[in-house]
């Protein structure tokens, strides 16, 4: 006799608390439900019936518990009010990022065209979102990672959304001088040596390119800064995401006599410092 869905549950909650799971039920039920196509509450409310186990289940609960992302196993995640498809080939979107697409939807006008540029598009998260929430404005996504980029597309065509895409360097832009109103980033700001300090999850299994920001984390970024004052018109706007140790740096390189004028380093749900918001000079 199978078990019932209720037991089956308790096996992969059970499987997935051993392999060190933070919130092993919520897991175990996100991946039953996938695999049965049933919701959480349809798997709550079902819990009495016997049905044979789904194909790949069982291989889906070994690599979750060798501590894969749950994004990978599933092939999507959830992103502010969209669902993405994620593959190993690019970093998986996180909570704190939706915050950074918060402060930039804040900073787009709603009512006349403009242009923005979403640097590190990664799966195109950030830039999807910005398009389909402000369809006056002109996004471009670049990355310098073709497979990155090629994950960016599948969603952009998915999500309809009208995000052009690009490879490119953040520190080498193909832009012309001023000619955006508004720069997001997400680019790598992990410190080389903390990566080996990460989570399984990310540490074994996330691209390192879309993680390693340089010796302090930071150089990425700071190589990026004399570019994207160069293409942001003056007035215009730079949010990015930073390390919750790297508030100092950036408030140490963002001056005037840099071009910047910082407004707000905001902090994430944790309370950390998280969201650069400023501006390029007049
Ligand atoms: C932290 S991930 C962010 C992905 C996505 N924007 C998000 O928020 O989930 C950083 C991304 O920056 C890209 N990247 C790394 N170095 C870059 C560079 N020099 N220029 C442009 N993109 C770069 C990586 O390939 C990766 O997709």
């Amino acid at each position: 006799m199978p078990p019932t869905l209720g037991q089956r549950l308790q096996e992969i909650a059970a499987i997935l608390t051993r392999a060190g799971i933070d919130d092993p039920r919520r897991e175990a039920t996100l991946l039953l439900g996938h695999f049965l196509d049933l919701s959480p509450t349809e798997l709550l409310l079902r819990g009495d019936e016997k049905i044979p186990a789904p194909a790949g289940l069982a291989t889906a609960v070994e690599r979750r518990a060798k501590r894969e992302p749950l994004a990978y196993i599933l092939g999507k995640t959830d992103f502010y009010d969209i669902t993405l498809q994620v593959s190993p080939a690019v970093l998986v979107p996180r909570p704190e990022t939706e915050l950074l697409v918060e402060e930039t939807l804040a900073r787009i006008a709603n009512d006349r065209p403009s242009r923005w540029l979403d640097a590190g598009t990664g799966c195109g998260a950030i830039g999807i979102v910005l398009a389909r929430h402000r369809p006056q404005t002109t996004v471009i996504g670049i990355d310098a990672s073709m497979a990155a980029l090629k994950v960016a597309a599948g969603n952009q065509q998915r999500l309809t959304a009208h995000l052009r895409l690009l490879a490119a360097d953040g520190r080498h832009l193909p832009f012309a001088s001023h000619c955006f109103d508004g720069i997001v980033a997400n680019l790598p700001y992990v410190a080389a040596a903390d990566l080996i300090g990460l989570a399984p999850e990310v540490r074994d299994f996330e691209p390192r390119s879309a993680l390693d920001g340089g010796p302090r984390g930071v150089e990425l970024y700071l190589a990026c800064l004399p570019e994207f004052h160069r293409v942001l018109r003056p007035g215009g706007h730079l949010l990015f995401e930073i390390g919750a140790d790297q508030e100092d740096i950036f408030r140490h390189h963002l001056t005037p006599a840099a071009g910047f004028e910082l407004a707000e380093i905001a902090r994430d749900y944790a309370g950390l410092p998280r969201i650069v918001r400023c501006r390029r000079c007049a």
